[in-house]
């Protein structure tokens, strides 16, 4: 089979998990939303490797004009702490603070340097436009004045639950991998719940490589878009059903959703590079929205990424067609469009919120049977 295991982005997995019992009793504290805190922790595990902390001034300009940290290694989505004048002033004099969710001081963020940053022009550059109608360019736009770039130390995990069930960090999997034997292992991004099309990009995918990874994004997504805990049993359901147990691994990852399509495939290739991909799948309109992006932007970014060491792995738009019975695309399928039934995402939250069981022929039963016994399945 093709492939060997990369080693992490930057050659060497990042962990910040502080060992010593260094206290934070009475540091100048920051109180971080749950979003930023399961980043933080993706810091500290490795996920993000090589980023040790969030981005100084030097690395944000240059992922923002080139794509790339300053020392030229590939990085496409900026990881920020974005906070107000006068509380960036009291950081830097502080040097080091304690970052916090609720009552739970879980880290230290060692402040190297605060700046400011063109909002619309960040946005423009990952994102690829300024309409502020775009989830990301909304969140940018009204982000607070000040960037705080340093080092963190997580000194306390965010507690188990049942959406963190199947969780692992790098280093587990890449243990895992390594136990498994595989060579080569594909992963696989996902926000949605899974249709058919979904299945068998996975499953055209696995005839090729040694193992697959099953990745669903769990964590902050648009309004409209299925919740975390349906993505989660909706999956669990089809993966009991019709994935081979050693050949598939089902990991979450969590982070959010940030649609900035070309640009994020290659944030997500990098993470799944660290969870020890050795291959990347990206397909039509890969984490797009809208039509902010052409639907296979996210293939031609890749050109300018030869150095990822991790390799991405095409697909054209599959669609059922009526006339070969199964799925097919305009590679392998010659019939017209009268035969073919489109798949998307958004194509099956429609069906879902006018109540309509998706056929099975798009839908695997089991899963529609456990998406439909939720009665709010979107954020
Ligand atoms: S994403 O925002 O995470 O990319 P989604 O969960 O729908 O959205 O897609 C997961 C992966 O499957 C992406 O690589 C996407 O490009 C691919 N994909 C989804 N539907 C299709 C389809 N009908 N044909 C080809 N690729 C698809």
């Amino acid at each position: 089979m093709v492939g060997s295991i990369p080693l992490p982005h930057g050659g060497r997995l990042v962990n910040r998990f502080l060992v010593s019992d260094k206290k934070t009793d009475g540091m100048f504290t920051i109180s971080v939303n749950g979003d930023l805190r399961n980043d933080i922790e993706n810091i500290a595990d490795g996920v993000f490797s090589p980023l040790e902390g969030f981005v100084v001034e030097r690395d944000f300009q240059s992922i923002v004009k080139t794509g790339r940290l300053e020392n030229g290694l590939a990085w496409t989505v900026p990881i920020v702490l974005d906070v107000d004048d006068p509380t960036a002033a009291k950081m830097k004099d502080a040097g080091q603070v304690a970052l916090t969710t609720g009552s739970d001081r879980f880290a230290i963020l060692h402040v190297e340097e605060t700046y400011s940053f063109n909002k619309l022009a960040a946005a423009k550059a990952v994102y690829q436009t300024e309409d502020i109608k775009h989830p990301g360019v909304d969140k940018m736009v009204n982000m607070k004045n000040r960037l705080v770039g340093g080092r963190v130390d997580v000194v306390k995990r965010i507690k188990q639950s049942p959406l963190r069930k199947y969780r692992m960090i790098p280093a587990e999997t890449r243990a895992e991998i390594s136990r498994k034997g595989w060579k080569s292992v594909v992963g696989f991004q996902t926000r949605n719940v899974p249709h058919v099309a979904h299945e068998m990009l996975q499953k055209a995918a696995l005839n090729l490589y040694d193992g697959l990874f099953v990745n669903p994004l769990i964590g902050k997504k648009k309004q409209g878009d299925f919740k975390d805990e349906v993505i989660l049993a909706a999956y669990v359901a089809l993966i009991d059903n019709y994935y081979p147990k050693d050949r598939a691994m089902f990991v979450t990852l969590h982070t959010e959703m940030r649609y900035a399509g070309p640009k994020e495939a290659i944030h997500h290739a990098i993470m799944r590079k660290n969870f020890g991909c050795s291959h990347f799948i990206v397909g039509r309109d890969h984490a797009g929205v809208g039509n902010y992006y052409h639907p296979f932007a996210a293939h031609e970014i890749f050109k300018g990424y030869a150095d990822l060491e991790i390799h991405p792995v095409f697909f054209p738009a599959f669609y059922y067609c009526k006339k070969c019975l199964s799925y097919a695309n305009e590679r392998n399928c010659p019939h017209g469009l009268e035969f073919r039934e489109e798949l998307s995402g958004t194509k099956m939250r429609n069906m879902v919120s006018t109540g309509e069981i998706p056929p099975e022929h798009l839908m695997r039963p089991e899963v529609a049977k456990m998406i439909i016994s939720f009665n709010e399945p979107f954020v």
